[in-house]
């Protein structure tokens, strides 16, 4: 695969993932510079988003480069019959970087290897999502003060939530505790428990979303459970609310909890919950633009300072 491209979170070493973390937080205390002047960036949704199209979006708009690009494919020529390969061949010609959400698995990897220019996958299917994952380790890593040795409880559609395979790959480097809270419909795929048994981290299943695994939490990183991810909508039906986090269920959480959510929400996480100050998840899609900011400069070769 082309190393300039972002694929998979798995491109990085823990190195690289750290680099980019400090560089995030260079971005956060100057997110406003022209060092993208000139630069053109091509943003390709295939699939719906508000957060990420819009913050890498914004990333670059605050860096003074351009972007072209689609949120709606049906008013491309892809509604036409024109290959994934042939699209990403033409932008290329257009564009300095490409940003793609797709929604089948491996999309990205397959573009990086037609593209003449840098692939950032923003999403394939429910494989990856690597660009969410450096925001979510920024902010674990900004609330908690360090990333090594946390216990990361993860819940809900941990079969198709390509957010946490992404963090639970990057996590490995840093000697975690998992939790993983879904009910059998959804539990994480036997892939990613092997990979955890390979590199000796600790892991925890549970069908029960309860108050002794809130309380052991120093990261609660709630999932929404996909709809679109489900062919038969009666399956969908049956767990669609397996679990909600009420405030009251926080009481007796660590003071260091964190609540993280990729977002969008749909009723995993009560509206009480908001102004709880445990709750991170609208600070964490604000630390999407740093990180997404990082990520477009080292993929396009541009050297950023790191704090
Ligand atoms: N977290 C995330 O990927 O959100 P969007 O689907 O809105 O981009």
């Amino acid at each position: 695969m082309d190393k300039a491209s972002f694929v998979s979170i798995t491109d990085l070493s823990k190195e690289e993932i750290l680099s980019l973390v400090r560089q995030t937080k260079y971005f956060e205390e100057n997110p406003n510079q022209t060092i993208l002047n000139g630069k053109i960036i091509a943003t390709l949704f295939f699939e719906p988003s508000t957060r990420t199209r819009l913050s890498f979006e914004t990333a670059v708009n605050r860096l003074g480069g351009r972007v072209i690009g689609f949120s709606d494919a049906s008013t491309t020529s892809s509604s036409k019959g024109e290959t994934l390969k042939d699209t990403i061949k033409m932008v290329s010609n257009y564009a300095d970087l490409i940003v793609m959400r797709h929604f089948l698995e491996g999309a990205a990897r397959y573009a990086s290897e037609v593209s003449s220019v840098p692939i950032v996958n923003a999403g394939d299917g429910a494989n990856q999502h690597p660009s969410q994952t450096m925001l979510d380790l920024f902010s674990i890593w900004k609330t908690q003060g360090t990333l090594d040795n946390l216990t990361i409880v993860m819940v809900g559609d941990l079969k198709y939530g390509r957010t946490v395979h992404s963090l639970l790959q990057a996590m490995s480097f840093f000697n975690p505790t998992f939790h993983f809270v879904a009910p059998d419909e959804l539990k994480m795929p036997e892939g990613y428990k092997e990979f955890c048994r390979q590199k000796g981290i600790k892991f925890f299943e549970h069908k029960h979303f309860t108050q002794d695994v809130i309380d052991q939490a120093d990261i609660l990183y709630m999932t929404r459970v996909q709809r679109e991810r489900f062919t038969d909508i009666m399956e969908y039906e049956k767990v669609k609310n397996v679990y909600t986090l009420h405030n009251d269920m926080l009481a007796t959480s660590k003071d260091n909890l964190r609540i993280l959510h990729p977002l969008p929400r749909v009723n995993e996480i009560a509206y009480d919950v908001d102004d709880n100050p445990k709750a991170y998840y609208f600070q964490q899609a604000q630390n999407g633009l740093y990180a997404r900011q990082a990520i477009i400069c080292k993929h396009l070769g541009i050297n950023i300072p790191e704090l």
